[in-house]
């Protein structure tokens, strides 16, 4: 269960998260939408480290600096959005359609297969069931540190999603 975004009551909800959590109802507890300074201050407050904060991560816009701050803290950045809700066409990206080549996966499981090899955790959403088995099907194959760099140099560093400049 995740506090949405910060918010003037968050800390007071995320009590009562833990609270659900040392009560044995819920598994896991975390944030989402949380930048960096945020994330900071919110945590001197908690006395759970939050499992993950769920953020808008995607090919152009990796956050790779995030990551390794959550990752000091012990929480697991969370990518919401990690197909970019289709907003980046992956057919024109010659990267993705050179390593889908290679190893013979769509661009949408290279992309996975990229976030997932960082230590990223996704939550792909998809109405179609064959997708489905798709999205999930990314762990028997291992892209090089090379094509690692290489996909990495396709961040943009800039949200798509407008409504998230202001949290
Ligand atoms: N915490 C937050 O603030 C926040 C914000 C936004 C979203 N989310 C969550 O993030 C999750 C991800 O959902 P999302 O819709 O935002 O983004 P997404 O998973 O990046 O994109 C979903 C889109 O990708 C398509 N797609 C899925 N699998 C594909 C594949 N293998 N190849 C090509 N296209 C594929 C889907 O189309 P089809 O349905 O046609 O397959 C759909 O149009 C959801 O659970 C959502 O609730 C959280």
């Amino acid at each position: 269960m995740l506090v949405h975004e910060p918010y003037t009551n968050d800390k007071a909800m995320y009590k009562v998260l833990e609270e659900a959590y040392y009560d044995g109802k819920v598994k896991a507890i975390g944030l989402s939408n949380y930048n960096q300074r945020r994330f900071e201050q919110f945590i001197h407050s908690s006395n759970i480290v939050p499992t993950v904060n769920q953020v808008e991560c995607h090919l152009h816009f990796q956050k790779w600096d995030l990551q390794q701050t959550l990752k000091e803290h012990g929480t697991v950045m969370q990518a919401w959005s990690p197909l970019a809700q289709g907003k980046i066409q992956f057919e024109q990206q010659p990267e993705l359609v050179q390593l889908s080549e290679k190893y013979g996966k769509s661009p949408a499981q290279i992309v996975l297969r990229f976030l997932t090899q960082r230590g990223v955790s996704v939550v792909p959403k998809t109405s179609r069931v064959e997708r489905l088995a798709e999205n999930i099907d990314i762990f028997d194959f291992c892209l090089t540190n090379f094509e690692m760099d290489m996909l990495k140099k396709l961040d943009k560093g800039k949200t798509l999603f407008s409504w998230t400049e202001t949290l």
